[in-house]
């Protein structure tokens, strides 16, 4: 059966829903809204409407996960899983996470209304924890689901000293049902997620939607660098043991690793800490973050043994202390072969070209893929910028996007299958 669709009405709507969503806060002019924050509660809260004026059963898990179940046939069948997060980074666009959450709502009503009838169920989630932004514990949510959470992580603390078992409590979350949110991976048929693109590839393509091909993998990584405070005007420069000009040398190291390295590798200096932090008191200690990934993982952990080699050496000429610990570590992941037919004959149903594009972005795919065959499409954004208050995609091109997943749920009959080529990580 084929549902009718208005691409310019559905993409309409997603525009207005992602106004709404990206008012919260209301912050004149910055959104920045964090895992397990008030901000966080009145996202999920609205979420949750759109979901139930979609004719969707709504819940939340233990991690705060918002899904909206459409189970046509009945609580038993198999599920598919359509999903994006609600988090964002400081300073954010309104478009990254919201917009999979939006659309994934959007064709699910559409199918719903439509009359559709599947064989099977879908659950459309909005994940709180993808950025991993507040707490070093980036796709928690997507674990639970996925029945890989780490319970050391709840010991996770934010910049502010709470944990992260403590702020599930603040939420009004039980951390003892976490292991109960898993989904039966027997009972999932796949997980898809719609996303904006964050580079520049579709634009210059000029196409509106994209199938990606695999989610590169990324380490991020906490080095302490430890000096000797002192006097800024009475230490000489060569008796000097300053944590953060250490620090500056090794961010420089890992960008000439990065520049060097292979299959797209990248390198991000994002955070620094420095204490005593006083204009004229030499640096002590130094605390910052590296994030580094490639589509490889073998270049990427080349890469992160070269940088540990030389931060160590750069320690010990400046008499310095360095204690280098990963926080995040996950692997790249294929999205499957089969998905990607799938989404790229969806598009192909409206007329446009599928290009095939890797992501370089991180996705709750990454910890999806644990439970089941995980597939994305991507949406052109404008300029390739993302993680920027100017973001945007055109409502024209979130339209297409609902269109395609609309397209996409009619021709899910079968589960999918990659004959071993590409697939679930464990
Ligand atoms: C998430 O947006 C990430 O890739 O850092
Ligand atoms: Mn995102
Ligand atoms: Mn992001």
């Amino acid at each position: 059966m084929t549902i009718p669709v208005n691409i310019a009405a559905l993409g309409a709507r997603a525009a207005a829903m992602i106004e709404q969503l990206g008012a919260i806060p209301s912050a004149p002019d910055t959104l920045t809204r964090f895992f397990l924050t008030p901000e966080h509660r009145r996202a999920a809260d609205l979420v949750a409407r759109w979901m139930g004026e979609a004719g969707l059963s709504v819940s939340e898990d233990a991690l705060g996960t918002v899904r909206g179940a459409w189970h046509p046939a009945g609580p038993e069948a198999p599920r598919l899983l359509i999903g994006s997060h609600i988090d964002t980074v400081a300073n954010a666009g309104k478009y990254d996470g919201t917009l999979g959450v939006i659309l994934g709502i959007l064709a699910v009503e559409a199918v719903a209304r439509g009359g559709l009838t599947p064989a099977y169920g879908i659950d459309v989630l909005a994940f709180g924890d993808e950025e991993g932004t507040r707490f070093p514990t980036t796709l928690s949510s997507s674990a639970a689901c996925a029945g890989v959470f780490l319970p050391a992580s709840l010991q996770a603390r934010d910049g502010d000293g709470i944990s992260l078992g403590e702020a599930l409590l603040a939420y009004g979350k039980n951390p003892d049902d976490i292991a109960a949110s898993a989904y039966d991976p027997s009972r999932v048929l796949a997980y898809i997620e719609a996303h904006i693109e964050q580079g520049p590839v579709l634009e210059a393509e000029g196409a509106p939607l994209g199938v990606v091909t695999a989610i590169a993998g990324a380490s991020r990584l906490s080095v302490t660098v430890t000096g000797e405070a002192g006097h800024a005007g009475t230490v000489p420069m060569r008796l000097r043991r300053d944590a953060l000009s250490g620090a500056a040398e090794m961010a420089l190291a890992v960008e000439r690793i990065a520049r060097a390295g292979a299959d797209g590798m990248v390198a991000t200096v994002g955070r620094v800490h420095v204490e005593p932090g006083s204009v004229n008191v030499i640096p002590a200690r130094v605390v910052f973050t590296v994030d580094l990934r490639s589509a490889s993982d073998a270049s990427r952990r080349a890469a992160l043994t070269r940088f540990e080699a030389d931060a160590h050496r750069i320690a010990e000429q400046r008499g310095l202390g360095v204690v280098i610990s990963a926080f995040h570590e996950v692997a790249t992941v294929p999205c499957y072969r089969d998905i990607q037919r799938r989404l790229g004959d969806a598009v192909a149903s409206l007329g446009l070209r599928a290009p095939l594009l890797p992501s370089g972005a991180g996705h709750d795919g990454q910890a999806m893929a644990k439970l089941c065959p995980v597939g994305m499409l991507f949406v052109r954004c404008k300029g390739g910028i993302s993680h920027n208050p100017a973001e945007y995609a055109s409502p024209e091109d979130m339209g297409m996007a609902a269109a395609a997943l609309i397209r996409f749920i009619e021709r899910f009959q079968q589960p999918p299958s990659d004959g071993g080529t590409s697939g679930a990580q464990t």
